[in-house]
């Protein structure tokens, strides 16, 4: 790996994540762009912090990674659909996001890459975490590699009106749901899969995943636990600070995240665009 010439990477924990600086993203060239994207593959998600950039620059920026994913069933902004706009009022008592997941698991293909950049942030709470999902792979024995290899998860989003009620603690939230219309939003996947881009293999669960194909809720529910603690444990992950002007940008191929509840009373807004991903395998 030929190190960075144009920005500086910073890593953040042992396990993933990295701050990048030394740059405007409001001017960003081809170069510049490639190694973010390099530095990407290789921390799993970045970080950057004092931007100051338009929506319409946030959509530049997204376009570079990929074509836009619409989720199906959220509404985007009035003036850029392309965009969620994820609020918490003072009064809320749900926070968008606050279990570990991957975004838009329950769908065949599910969005490959998130980026979140803070508008509104409390004066304390509100951090996210993320989880390397390649360390949660790697680390497991080979007998459970060998098991898990040939297994398929079933992974839902439920219906609109599930999600409605999961947001009733946040009015704006649930005020942006809509209806999926045609788009599948329960899919099976493997639960194994391997990146397009690096050929690493991950696990690929969330709390999206619901069941194991060919086995009773009963069989299922203790791998499933299993699983889903190995894979957060507190060695794989790390923390992200947001402040008005910081940018996260992760890949959901490999890592899951999680949106802290922990800033009761306080105010958060943020804009996301997810990035289209293709058919795991
Ligand atoms: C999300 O799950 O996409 C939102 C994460 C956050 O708000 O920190």
């Amino acid at each position: 790996m030929t190190a960075y010439e144009r920005i500086e990477v910073t890593p953040m924990t042992g396990a993933l994540g990295a701050e990048i600086s030394g740059l405007n993203l409001n001017d960003l060239d081809d170069e510049t762009f490639d190694e973010i994207h390099r530095a990407w593959l290789e921390h799993l998600v970045v970080f950057f912090r004092d931007q100051d950039i338009t929506p319409e620059r946030h959509l530049e920026l997204a376009r570079r990674f990929g074509d836009i994913h619409l989720h199906p069933f959220m509404r985007g902004m009035d003036d850029h659909p392309e965009i969620l706009e994820i609020v918490k009022e003072e009064d809320d008592t749900h926070t968008f996001g606050s279990v570990w997941h991957t975004d838009q698991m329950f769908n065949p293909k599910p969005a490959k890459a998130t980026i979140l950049y803070a508008k509104e942030t409390p004066a304390a709470g509100g951090d996210t975490l993320f989880a390397n999902m390649y360390l949660a792979y790697e680390t497991l024995s080979d007998g459970m590699k060998a098991m898990l290899e040939r297994l398929k998860t079933w992974n839902v989003g439920g219906s609109g009106a599930a999600r409605a009620a999961h947001y009733r603690g946040t009015a704006k939230m649930a005020a942006k749901v809509k209806d999926p219309g045609e788009a599948q939003t329960e899919t099976a996947h493997p639960m194994i899969r391997t990146h397009p881009e690096t050929g690493r293999k991950a696990l690929y669960i969330s709390g999206h995943t619901k069941s194991l194909e060919g086995f009773e809720a009963a069989e299922a529910a203790p791998i499933l636990a299993y699983l889903r603690a190995h894979a957060v444990q507190p060695e794989f992950t790390c923390r992200f600070r947001w402040a008005v002007g910081s940018m996260a940008i992760w890949d959901n191929r490999c890592t899951q995240h999680r949106a802290l509840d922990d800033y009761a009373g306080q105010r958060r807004r943020m804009h996301r665009i997810t990035i289209a991903g293709d058919t795991p395998h």
